[in-house]
């Protein structure tokens, strides 16, 4: 073993050789939180003593192949991380501890590997580079959970082809929904100047098996699919490539017109499949792996093919024929219209159900979690399940809208699992509807140093990949290696993040939506609590709509009785929530409105259940704080402060949300606070006045 040069040195060396980004090696830096969960802290005690008996030397079988090859620079730079001062280099075969053979027949789906292990040798085996590449990184994974190397075995294959992640991102830079900062794109300075933080996305996506980003807003500008763009994304397409990423784009429907020079974007008109077609020709001549596109049409103003009279899938098949079998056309499924005086949630079901079977067969409809957006609960989408001749894929948010943006902890794996793990009763459960198509995550990554606005959040990007790969994983499991490779191995100290984590969004919920409330945040930007805000010239926007509180009661009758939305449910699931006394009280005001002083299973009246479920909340957030104070030991100060500087605020606004949503509830009934229950310390109108118009993210 080679040892006695600086790890710094031989980073960089390696790093300028091969051309890949240092990212590894941290504990030589300050902790900053840019190499995400990719720090590579040596390891100590008895992991260190055995990876350190292992490691000797790497070798591939196909040196020429650029992803192999990441793939076992990543593993060297990583086994070296992990050894502190040690140094494994590249070997001939017969003397490797890590062989790689990265063209096995034995195993046939993309993106799949097997790792086996013996006393003094490790071999990775896949049928194609990438799933090398993705081996590499589950090693390092279990190594840095202290897995030992001569005992190591690994049999690992994506369940979900696509492992997308939907940036939101405008070309001037503007981030929609952002919250760390500006665009990682550099439009402006593309083709010419890649980035270096391009490749250090690339390999931090390809750490997790994410495997094709949307690279710009669903609310698309046209002009990104000129011929000036299409040079800048073969930039990205190219640098992303050996990282087995594919780009996609969103596209505006109305482009033909918009910058075609056609009167019309008829889909079924032919000059409009022409231009679509030459597009997409120019697209793949430049970049012959192109995903594909992904369109928002007819929803929240955007253009689509019913400004003509067409369906959606009219409009996605003309799409869909342009692409041929090159790619893929994602169509959301994310409707609902203002003239349309039905449920809002019940609107997407409304549309696309009867157009089932209608998809041509490289379509996808994309499917948000739940069926209004992304709040901090709701029940899964009725659409999966229901449309069992189209492929459906999830989309979920990673970048947090509606839960309290980059500041608030909101680890947002149980969030997922909840729906991933929901049965539809028509066929499986969400997971396995969607197995066939994949998953999409509104991406929360941006310019900020930390990439994603705070050091937890970088939980989410990184919990969304590893459920794409397997949804069947435990958000607990997610969570603990998250937090080992990105804060710290101590047993205690990560029992405690763990915990942490898993019980955050549950908080969020508590001290924002509690009992099945939804979309109450203030408008526009949804940052903090506007449940008042009733007089928006569109129904559908006001968190009135949402609530229907009054001096009576509180909640949305979704029943027979009420709009009818339970319907949309497989019959077994809408029993389970039909019966006000049995419903899961998480659903209780989606589903049911229910009088102030009606008893709850609890023997609290609904009005004293609310306010226990806001004190919980905010208790729970005193609870992490005073909890992440006491791990300051475990962390390194810089991000010990940031985190504990986000509490701060958190604790803050989850007292704000908590008393500024009892004012105005009170406002409503008049009843008191139950006894004991801490004094609103201002008054409703105090509540009402705080205006940000220069929240960000709108
Ligand atoms: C939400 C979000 C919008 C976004 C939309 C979408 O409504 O607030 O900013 O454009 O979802 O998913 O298309």
């Amino acid at each position: 073993m080679m040892r006695g040069r600086g790890l710094v040195n031989r980073l960089a060396m390696l790093a300028g050789a091969l051309g890949v980004a240092a990212l590894a090696g941290a504990p030589v830096r300050a902790e900053d939180g840019y190499a995400l969960w990719l720090r590579h802290a040596p390891l100590e005690g008895e992991a260190l003593a055995r990876l350190d008996g292992f490691a000797g030397s790497v070798s591939i079988d196909l040196p020429d192949n650029p992803t192999a090859a990441l793939a076992a620079n990543e593993l060297r730079l990583g086994v070296d991380a992990l050894l502190g001062d040690g140094a494994i280099g590249f070997a001939e075969p017969s003397m490797a501890a890590f062989q790689f053979d990265c063209d096995d027949p034995a195993i046939a789906t993309d993106g799949a590997f097997r790792v086996t292990s013996d006393v003094s040798r490790m071999r990775i085996a896949a049928g194609a580079p990438i799933g090398c590449l993705y081996a590499s990184h589950a090693i390092l994974r279990a190594l840095e959970q202290g897995a030992d190397p001569a005992t190591l075995a690994l049999d690992e294959a994506p369940v979900m082809p696509l492992r997308m992640l939907n940036h939101w991102d405008n070309p001037d830079g503007h981030v929609e929904r952002g919250y760390a900062g500006r665009s990682i794109f550099d439009w402006w300075h593309l083709p010419e100047r890649l980035d270096q933080r391009m490749i250090d996305y690339a390999r931090a996506n390809a750490s997790v098996g994410i495997n094709g980003v949307v690279v710009n807003n669903v609310n698309a500008r046209a002009f990104m699919l000129e011929a000036r763009y299409i040079a800048k994304l073969k930039r990205l397409a190219d640098a992303w490539r050996p990282y087995g990423i594919r780009v996609y784009l969103s596209a505006r429907f109305s482009a033909p017109r918009d910058i075609g020079g056609l009167a019309t974007a008829d889909p079924l008109d032919p000059a409009v499949a022409a231009w679509w077609q030459a597009k997409a020709d120019e697209i793949y001549a430049a970049i012959p792996d192109f995903g594909g596109f992904l369109v928002k049409a007819n929803s929240e103003g955007q253009p689509g093919p019913q400004d003509y009279g067409r369906s959606h899938a009219d409009g996605a098949n003309m799409l869909a024929a342009a692409l041929g079998d090159r790619g893929t056309v994602i169509w959301r499924a994310f409707v609902y219209k203002a003239q349309d005086s039905t449920d809002r949630t019940m609107q997407a079901y409304a549309e696309f159900v009867p157009l089932d079977g209608q998809f041509a067969d490289n379509v996808i409809v994309q499917v948000k979690n739940g069926p209004l957006d992304f709040q901090p609960r709701e029940p899964f989408h009725p659409l999966f399940g229901a449309m069992p001749e189209t492929r459906l894929m999830f989309e979920g948010q990673i970048t947090k809208e509606y839960l309290g943006f980059a500041s608030h902890l909101a680890f947002l794996g149980p969030l997922w699992k909840d729906v991933l793990d929901a049965d539809t009763g028509r066929g499986g459960t969400v997971a396995q509807i969607v197995a066939p198509a994949g998953m999409a995550g509104v991406a929360n990554a941006g310019s900020d140093r930390n990439w994603t606005g705070s050091d937890f959040d970088q939980a989410n990007w990184y919990a969304f990949g590893r459920l794409a790969w397997n949804p069947a994983l435990p958000a607990e499991a997610i969570a603990r290696e998250w937090a080992a490779q990105t804060f710290t191995r101590d047993p205690q100290a990560l029992d405690t993040i763990t915990a942490m984590m898993l019980g955050s969004r549950e908080a969020v919920v508590r001290y924002m939506t509690p009992l099945g409330l939804a979309h109450v945040m203030d408008t526009g930007h949804h940052y903090g609590p506007g449940p008042w805000v009733c007089d928006l010239a569109r129904p559908d926007w006001n968190p009135c709509y949402y609530h229907r509180a009054d001096s009576e009661g509180i909640g949305f009758d979704r029943t027979a009785r009420g709009s009818g939305a339970l319907a949309q449910y497989a019959p077994q699931v809408a029993a389970r929530w039909a019966d006000l006394a049995t419903i899961d009280p998480r659903y209780l005001l989606w589903f049911h409105r229910v009088g102030w002083n009606q008893a709850m299973p609890s023997g609290r009246t609904l009005w004293a259940e609310m306010v226990h479920e806001y004190d919980a909340g905010v208790a729970a957030v005193d609870a992490m704080a005073r909890d992440w104070q006491a791990l300051a030991p475990h962390i390194d100060a810089q991000r010990h402060r940031a985190v504990a500087e986000n509490l701060a605020i958190q604790q803050a606004e989850a007292r704000w949300w908590r008393d500024a949503s009892l004012a105005y509830w009170q406002s409503l009934h008049g009843l008191a606070l139950p006894a004991g229950a801490t004094p609103i310390p201002e008054s409703l109108a105090d509540y009402q006045r705080r205006t940000f118009p220069e929240a960000p993210g709108q």
